[in-house]
């Protein structure tokens, strides 16, 4: 067995620090990794905002997020993190003063011995990321390669870019300031169990591979729909809009791991590579295999709420969709003519996101006497969402005197293993500090992915929606994306 690199020391510098990411994900994420002692005591965090905070309010604010996030702290853990969080306030928008964020790195660093390593957490807008990235080029902060043996890395979030020719210039200046080998591209996606399970699923057993393509699978379904709004992010969503948001990461990213081949090696290379492939094999989305939505006010759990053009910072007249189904052609030996469908979308009636293989039915000719209205084809279903599972589902003679056949599940649910052990994030940081870049996606997969939904961006741009809003808030989402499966005779699966 190869040893899995230990976490080095390093000092978390994380931008957009008073941000929803990083109150409700990123601050927990460090709190529990660092109490549970998974990474070492050289360890600190430097927040940085516009906000004026000094370090006393910082850790009360860190404080809340964390009781928020756990309901609580523990006394002694809390202690020893609190006395490892500064702030730095300070501007990276390019118009104001950057602040004394170096000086406090330094400080930082010569206090905790970090050994110098640095972390620069990107929690901010996407049109953010080009100034802070110049500006710490420009202060020296970040440089490729190594200082005195200390290395430097850089998180960035999604979106990647806004289009393929915004990401290949966003991967110029990462190349040119800190090196593809500095660089995390997060997508918490890939840092989830049901996805780091699917190369075992697939792989380490002998019964779904020799049925994984064209000849045994009728097409595959991932859906990604959940009862959320868009928070205080309604500047952030405005930018993106579902595609960007979910779409073209995310969802993307499942659907690699679903149709890749087995990696040669299970190494970083060896593993994007084999994505990598996948995705440039994907054609791009025509805008009639496509299906848009906007939410309007509805009903949640019994409590009405607000549409997408009445929420905080949003245009009354917004055309931004939140809500998007699609049918993607992998263009390769395994899959040529097996559709792939993808729905994804804000305030639908449930949280649930999962990949649903669905196999060809045999002929049930032996059956002509037998009631099969119950019956599905075989589907397997992988579930990713908070009780993460996996269902297999197949074809039983319901016991009795009526000629009856029903689809029955085997099912497995993670809490077999007993509780959840670390969330996304969590597996996610702790890679970044072990230099571990296999749950990353790399810049050829980022640029490959816009590649895919650029031509639809730009036509649905040039064509506003007259429709707009057209589902309301806690439905199932647009009458047209049940009918565009209908059309080629299937329909959404529920899980
Ligand atoms: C984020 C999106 O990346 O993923 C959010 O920006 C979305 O809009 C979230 O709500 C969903 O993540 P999860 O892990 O709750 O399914």
């Amino acid at each position: 067995m190869t040893a899995i690199p230990n976490p080095e020391p390093a000092t978390f510098i994380i931008f957009g620090v008073t941000g929803d990411l990083s109150q409700r994900l990123l601050l927990p994420a460090l709190y529990r990794l660092f109490s549970e002692r998974a990474i070492p005591e050289g360890f600190a965090v430097v927040g940085v905002a516009r906000k004026m905070l000094r370090n006393e309010g910082f850790r009360t604010f860190v404080r809340d997020a964390i009781t928020r996030a756990y309901g609580g702290v523990d006394a002694d853990a809390w202690q020893r993190f609190a006395s490892r969080l500064y702030y730095a306030p300070g501007d990276f928008s390019g118009q104001g003063d950057h602040g004394p964020i170096a000086l406090v790195v330094q400080q930082v660093e010569q206090q905790h011995r970090t050994g110098g390593n640095r972390v620069f957490y990107l929690a901010t807008p996407p049109s953010t990321f080009e100034g802070i990235l110049t500006t710490l080029h420009k202060m020296e902060l970040v440089r490729p390669g190594r200082r005195n043996g200390a290395w430097n890395r850089v998180i960035i979030e999604k979106p990647f870019g806004q289009n393929e020719a915004s990401s290949r210039q966003l991967n110029v200046l990462v190349d040119r300031v800190i090196g593809e080998e500095n660089i995390f591209r997060i997508d918490h996606y890939l840092g989830k169990e049901t996805v780091q399970n699917m190369l075992v699923l697939r792989f380490a057993n002998t019964v779904f591979e020799p049925i994984w393509d064209r000849r045994y699978v009728d097409h595959v379904q991932i859906t990604f729909v959940e009862e959320e709004g868009i928070g205080g992010r309604g500047r952030f969503y405005e930018e993106v809009g579902v595609v960007r948001d979910v779409v073209q990461n995310h969802m993307f990213q499942l659907l690699a791991i679903t149709a890749m081949e087995p990696p040669a090696v299970f190494d970083a290379e060896g593993f994007r590579n084999e994505k990598a492939k996948v995705l440039r094999a994907i054609q791009p989305i025509r805008p009639e295999d496509a299906v848009r939505g906007q939410y309007g006010p509805g009903v949640i759990r019994g409590k009405p709420v607000p549409g997408y053009r009445q929420e905080e910072g949003i245009s009354a007249t917004s055309m931004t969709p939140t809500y998007a189904a699609m049918r993607l052609a992998i263009d390769n030996w395994r899959w040529a003519g097996v559709p792939f469908y993808l729905r994804a979308g804000k305030r639908l009636h449930k949280k649930d996101t999962e990949i649903v293989v669905v196999f060809r039915q045999p002929p049930l000719r032996l059956f002509k006497d037998f009631d099969t209205s119950g019956m599905d084809p075989n589907i397997l279903v992988l579930n990713t969402t908070e009780e993460e599972k996996i269902l297999l589902s197949f074809a039983a003679r319901v016991p009795g005197h009526q000629q009856q056949i029903r689809s029955v599940a085997l099912d497995f649910d993670y809490a077999r293993f007993g509780p959840a052990e670390h969330p996304p994030y969590e597996h996610l940081l702790l890679d970044v500090l072990r230099g571990m870049r296999r749950f990353f996606p790399r810049r050829d997969e980022v640029e490959l992915q816009w590649t895919i939904v650029d031509p639809l961006l730009e036509h649905w741009d040039a064509s506003p929606p007259a429709d707009f809003p057209n589902y309301p808030a806690g439905s199932q989402g647009p009458a047209a994306a049940e009918e565009f499966l209908i059309r080629d005779g299937r329909q959404w699966k529920t899980g």
